[in-house]
């Protein structure tokens, strides 16, 4: 059985998927933890919901104290690795990790971004995929599942998802029919990587 730690900061809808996906016996994993950088994070509802440990851990006090972002991340891997994960899955995780928190879990992190490889990188992906949509200069957008390194939505490519958009779609719209991708994509990697008994 995959042993995960999801790590997020939102709705919490791919931490969903992977729930249900899970319920419903369709995939082979254990959600040991949920860990939250915010803590209005709906997401954390829907862990406790379903009964798996959450945790918040703010950056904040770290930058009120003047203390790195690096000291952060340390202490959140030391979280992280106290659930003994294979696989940690960023799933809508709004924070860029840094390289005290992925020594701990070598090529082992995966995020899910809302772009293809080499399209729009960066916070507002699919914001960015609406403004081209809109002024005709591309018909399809997608999402992906990558493994974390240190440079922004990089990293070896797992899986990919198309998403056709037009110039007369709302963000609505494509945010809508990007999620639904989305949801799909990652609860299948994750069945790849249980199937393939790839735990470490
Ligand atoms: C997703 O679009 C994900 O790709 C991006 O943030 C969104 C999170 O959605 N990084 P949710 O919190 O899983 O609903």
């Amino acid at each position: 059985m995959l042993r995960l730690v999801v790590l997020v900061s939102g709705h919490g809808s791919n931490l969903q998927a992977i729930l249900d996906a899970i319920a419903d016996g369709t995939l082979n994993a254990e959600v040991l933890a949920v860990v939250s950088n915010r803590g209005d994070a709906y997401a954390l509802e829907r862990a406790e919901l379903a009964d798996i440990t959450t945790a918040f851990v703010p950056l904040k006090p770290y930058r009120e104290a003047g203390r790195p972002r690096e000291d952060y991340d340390r202490d959140l891997a030391e979280l992280v690795a106290s659930f003994d994960p294979d696989w940690v899955v960023c799933a809508g995780w709004m924070h860029i990790l840094s390289d005290p928190f992925l020594v701990r879990f070598p090529d082992h992190v995966i995020n899910l971004h809302p772009a293809l490889p080499g399209e729009f990188p960066g916070k507002d992906a699919i914001g960015a995929a609406w403004e081209a949509a809109h002024r005709g200069m591309i018909m399809r957008t997608g999402c992906m599942v990558h493994v974390v390194t240190s440079v922004l939505d990089e990293g070896v490519v797992f899986a990919t998802a198309e998403v056709p958009v037009s110039a007369t779609d709302s963000r609505d719209d494509i945010e809508e029919r990007m999620h639904a991708a989305e949801h799909v994509l990652l609860v299948d990697v994750l069945r790849g990587l249980a199937d393939r008994g790839e735990e470490s």
